[in-house]
This record gives C-alpha cells, sequence and structure tokens, in this order.
C-alpha cells in the first residue's frame, strides 16, 4: 500500500505560492491537497478554479481536490477542466451522493468522499465498493490549524476494517490537526494517505517534510 503525505496549500504563503510548490515537490511529495471551501457548506471560504487552473501549469503533483462545496455536482466539470487528477465530495453536502461519484469517475478522474467527525461510517457503507478514496475528517472542516479529534480515530480502523473484509481498494485520507504529535496514531490506525498543512506549511518545508515522512514510513504497515 503506497503512503503519501498531501500537503493542504490551505495553509500555504499566497504571497510565494509557485515557490513553495516547487519545494515540496523537490521533496518528493506526490499530492498536493487543495481545500476549496464555498462559506456555505463551511464558514470560510478559501478559493476556487482559478488558482488551481495557475498551479496546474507548473505541477506534476496529483491534484487532490477536497471540495468542502454545498451541491458539488454543480462544479465537477469546472473542477476537472482545471486540473485535478482527484475530487472528494462531502456526503453531507450532496442531494445524491452516489450519482455525483459516479460522475466524478465517468469523467476519469479518481472519487473521494468525506465525512465530517460527527458523520459515521454507516453513512458512507453503501459507497465504499465505488469510491477510490474515503476522507476522514480529523477536525471540523473549514479551517486550518486546529486540534487533531481523537474521537476520529476508531473511524479510520473502522474502514480498513471494512476494506481488509471486502477487498475495497479505498485508500483512507485524514485531514485535520496532523502534525508530529499525531501523525503516527492516524498511520497505525489504518490511514495512508495524510494531509497537513500547518505542520508543513509553518516553518521549514524541506524539513517538516521530511521528518512527518519518517514517522509515516516508521509506521507504515
Ligand atoms: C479543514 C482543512 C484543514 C487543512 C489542514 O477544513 O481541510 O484540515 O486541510 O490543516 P491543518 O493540517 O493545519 O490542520
Ligand atoms: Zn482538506
Amino acid at each position: 500500500m503506497k503512503y503519501e503525505l498531501c500537503p493542504s496549500i490551505l495553509s500555504a504563503d499566497f504571497n510565494c505560492l509557485g515557490e513553495q510548490l516547487k519545494t515540496i515537490e523537490n521533496a518528493n511529495v506526490k499530492y498536493l491537497h487543495i481545500d476549496v471551501m464555498d462559506g456555505m457548506f463551511v464558514p470560510n471560504i478559501s478559493f476556487g478554479m482559478p488558482v488551481i487552473k495557475s498551479i496546474r501549469k507548473e505541477s506534476e503533483m496529483i491534484f487532490d481536490t477536497h471540495l468542502m462545496v454545498q451541491d458539488p455536482e454543480r462544479y465537477i466539470d469546472e473542477f476537472v477542466a482545471c486540473g485535478s487528477d482527484s475530487i472528494t465530495i462531502h456526503v453531507e453536502a450532496c442531494k445524491d451522493c452516489k450519482k455525483t461519484l459516479q460522475r466524478i469517475k465517468a469523467a476519469g478522474v479518481c472519487a473521494g468522499v468525506s465525512i465530517k467527525p460527527g458523520t459515521s461510517v454507516d453513512e458512507i457503507r453503501d459507497l465504499l465498493g465505488l469510491v477510490d478514496l474515503v476522507l476522514v475528517m480529523t477536525v471540523e472542516p473549514g479551517f486550518g490549524g486546529q486540534k487533531y479529534m481523537d474521537s476520529c480515530t476508531a473511524k479510520i480502523e473502522e474502514l480498513r476494517r471494512l476494506a481488509n473484509e471486502n477487498s475495497y481498494t479505498y485508500d483512507i485520507q485524514v485531514d485535520g490537526g496532523i502534525n508530529e504529535e499525531t501523525i503516527e496514531t492516524v498511520v497505525k490506525a489504518g490511514a495512508n494517505l495524510i494531509v497537513a498543512g500547518s505542520a508543513v506549511f509553518k516553518g521549514d518545508l524541506t524539513e517538516n517534510i521530511d521528518s512527518l515522512y519518517r514517522l509515516i514510513n516508521k509506521n507504515a504497515q
């Protein structure tokens, strides 16, 4: 199973975003986590298609777009067209989640479903055979720099157990409050794609990435 760090550009310095993307790509990062917020599904607004389009030209990384957007089915075509390689939607934000996920897959892009801390795995059980990725939010979505919610660890373990028992092939991604103190917990619990914003972009990017990857690889199963 692959284990990858997915730096979230929500915590990047947009004054020098291109430079920072080059730095993380040179540090052997493969996934770029792009947190799109609409001010409706979550109480914050981040960025959208124009930012993705402009960085697409400069980067070979896998663009992992996380839509914290109400009724995301309205924007699938646009987020595919601007360069997303993977699109994750929230089950809490969709009228027909299964249909929207099928639409993402039909566009030739990896399809992910995300659950907020208060949403149980039961809400997405019927989607697990369809999705390429399950994103377990380990903070309330909306802002970087929050504290990891320990109550979410059991959901990661449950999703890994379900994958093993049913030969599901989805990646398990975690997002929110992941740093040197919490990263080993989530890898041991079964997560293999690790989103980190503040832990990557605050301080020396290369040093942060190297240290987080050391902890991931130490606990990889
Ligand atoms: C929450 C955001 C954050 C961000 C990661 O909606 O999705 O979780 O990606 O931020 P940190 O790693 O600083 O918690
Ligand atoms: Zn995210």
